[in-house]
């Protein structure tokens, strides 16, 4: 069975990817600083699985450490490169901070595979590459917009650096993968998003809003053209998310390439306002939100969901659960982690 680093392994999408692997009977080596994850994530995916992945507490911006895994890891075969600066907001206060993280972690590993000959390569993208997009669905082909954050730039930029090392070392197959707006958790609730602080995104503030760590929810702006006013995104079960990866490492693996760099759009193919996922939550869970409207937020896009049909034909994956079972997994897990905060 291949081995396959996983690099943010620890993080909310590669800890349910790491999972599948495991699941599919892939050995695992997960490389994590922990700068947004927790140690006992591990534990999660044990109790899933019955199985620990490898692990390696490694900066990626440390090249000697990166190298240090490859060495001890001969057998390594593909890499899932998970770990990256990942808040929009964030990224505009501290710039440097996420053009130091998210390039040069990939410049380390794309170093590391040459020297250590690993050829192949899933990236972890995002449809923000596309910004405001001038139709709807967004398919591959769509126009790649300027970027409106630094954390939506190293995505691009971390595109082109793959591209580009494409020339020089054509042996290496990559696969980008652009999510759309990934949420919920494990059906198990024993692994699933752990935001540091103030959720940014709208699940999480959802399900801390329901359990009552904050007051209310802001809806940012109802005045956009919608249906209901209100922002519309393609919201993505994270498992299903993570199955696209083993699908993707299988299409590598089994040389089934149509090119050695290639991008799918990983979403359901429908969009939802928010005002539709606050209304499915609370039908699903049975919870009532308290919820205000507020002006928009800076940045965000009026509305954007994935054509999914060149991932559904060519890769042959597609999203599978419903979104009440994902606001219902997602709340699981709000519950079970607040039950341990609870319990200590
Ligand atoms: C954005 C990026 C995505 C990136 C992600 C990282 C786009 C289209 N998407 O997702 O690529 O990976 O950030 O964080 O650029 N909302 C509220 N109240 C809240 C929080 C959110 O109303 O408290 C609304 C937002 O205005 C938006 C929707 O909910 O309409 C989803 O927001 P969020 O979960 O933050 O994701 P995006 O901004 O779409």
């Amino acid at each position: 069975m291949p081995t396959i680093l996983v690099t943010g392994g620890t993080g909310y999408i590669g800890s349910h990817t790491v999972v599948e692997l495991l699941e599919e009977g892939m050995e695992v080596v997960i490389i994590d600083n922990f700068s947004n994850s927790d140690r006992k994530v591990l534990d999660g995916i044990a109790e899933i699985t019955g199985k620990y992945p490898l692990f390696e507490e490694v900066d990626l911006r440390d090249r000697q450490s990166t190298y240090a895994v490859f060495k001890k890891y001969p057998e390594i075969e593909a890499i899932i490169h998970f770990a990256a600066f990942k808040a929009v907001g964030e990224s505009v206060e501290k710039p440097l901070s996420y053009y130091e993280n998210n390039l040069l972690s990939l410049i380390h590993l794309l170093e590391a595979m040459k020297r250590y000959g690993v050829a192949n390569f899933v990236f972890s993208s995002s449809c923000t590459v596309y910004g405001e997009p001038d139709s709807l669905p967004v398919a591959e082909d769509a126009p790649i917009k300027k970027a409106n954050s630094p954390y939506g730039n190293t995505k691009q930029i971390c595109e082109e650096i793959l591209l580009d090392t494409q020339e020089s070392t054509p042996e290496n197959r990559v696969i980008s993968l652009r999510y759309f707006n990934p949420i919920g958790a494990h059906p198990s609730a024993r692994i699933g998003e752990l935001p540091l602080g103030i959720p940014n995104n709208l699940v999480p503030f959802i399900t801390q809003t329901a359990i009552g760590i904050r007051d209310y929810l802001k809806v940012f702006g109802t005045d956009y053209n919608t249906p209901d006013g209100s922002a519309i995104r393609d919201y993505i079960n994270v498992v299903d998310l993570a199955k696209a990866h083993v699908v993707a490492i299988r299409r590598l693996l089994d040389n089934r390439q149509k090119a050695s760099f290639e991008v799918f759009n990983l979403g359901t193919g429908k969009g939802l306002s928010v005002l539709e996922i606050i209304q499915t939550f609370e039908n699903a869970t049975g919870e009532k939100l308290d919820y205000r409207v507020v002006k928009r937020r800076e940045g965000d896009v009026e509305q954007v969901y994935a054509d999914t049909s060149y991932a559904n034909s060519e890769l042959g994956w597609k999203a599978e659960k419903g979104i009440e079972e994902t606001l219902l997994s997602a709340w699981n897990w709000e519950k079970f982690i607040h039950s341990k905060k609870s319990a200590l």
